[in-house]
């Protein structure tokens, strides 16, 4: 008897975790899985693919810097093992697109360089408050640590922003500020549709469908969240080797130890 409920309750429990791992997003009576295309960096050996870095690093620096601070990076991360894996010249001719103040003169003026390696990423707004008055009041969120900052994950990403210009479904209200987009809780979204076909040229030549876009700088959203990834899976595979030896040898010294003994 206690058993069943034991069994019971279990099945309950696993059920309620299956529906709230199944992300379905609905609207009005539409509903919207996650598109989940199946990312090089998934799975307990997966990497970054570093063109694909690279691509998203491109489509963040000439779409959504201009309204989104990537504050948790400076440009050496962009040359670091594990990243888009730039070459120092490269990255320092990055960095030096932008300036920072970085103290004063004799006259209490502010002084302005370029940026160097060293330096983080520039915020496009000097205050959280320009932010929002650029934005109809809506905050654009930094986007570090937003693939793990959002259920759905980097998935979500993705899905979100091919959202736009779809249908808006019989029932549903959308302000004349917002956009629709199915994924969006609520659905009305303050971020104007930002990817079109072609919204960048990519260096590496490939076709820049929104799409592709998507998934790139996704794959550069993920990897600014964990830039550590690849070590971290490396370590936990060097880790598991390991144990599995030691078990192994754990056991012959056992059974060896004690097959005299009756
Ligand atoms: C013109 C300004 C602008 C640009 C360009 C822009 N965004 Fe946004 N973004 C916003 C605003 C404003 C919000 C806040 C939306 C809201 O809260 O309704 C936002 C929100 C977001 C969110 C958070 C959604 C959530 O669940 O809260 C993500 C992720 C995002 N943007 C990614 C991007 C990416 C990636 C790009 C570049 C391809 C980009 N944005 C380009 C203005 C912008």
């Amino acid at each position: 008897m206690l058993q069943l409920i034991k069994i019971k309750s279990l099945i309950l429990i696993s059920s309620v975790f299956f529906v709230l791992s199944n992300q379905a997003y609905s609207a009005g009576g539409t509903t919207y899985d996650l598109i989940k295309p199946g990312f090089s960096f998934e799975g307990p050996t997966g990497t970054f693919d570093r063109a694909q870095l690279r691509r998203g690093y491109q489509v963040y620096r000439e779409v959504c810097a201009s309204c989104h601070s990537m504050k948790q990076l400076s440009f050496r991360n962009l040359n670091q093992k594990g990243g888009p894996e730039y070459t120092e010249d490269d990255v320092k001719l990055f960095a030096s697109d932008y300036t920072v103040i970085d103290g004063f003169d004799d006259y209490g003026d502010p002084v302005e360089r370029t940026r160097i390696l060293s330096d983080r990423f520039p915020n496009p707004y000097d205050s959280k408050e320009a932010a929002k008055a650029s934005n109809n009041g809506a905050y654009p969120p930094d986007l570090s640590l937003i693939t793990k900052a959002r259920s759905g994950g980097y998935n979500y990403i993705y899905s979100l922003l091919q959202g736009y210009g779809k249908e808006i479904p019989e029932g549903v209200e959308i302000s004349d500020t917002l956009s629709y987009n199915p994924w969006f809780p609520g659905n009305g979204i303050a971020m104007y549709q930002p990817l079109y076909e072609e919204s960048v040229e990519y260096e590496d030549g490939t076709f820049a469908s929104i799409e592709q876009m998507s998934a790139d700088v996704t794959a550069f959203l993920a990897w600014s969240a964990e830039p550590e990834m690849e070590e971290r899976k490396r370590l936990g595979f060097i880790v598991m080797s390991f144990l599995l030896i030691f078990v192994l040898l754990m056991f012959f010294t056992t059974t060896r130890l004690w097959r005299d003994v009756h």
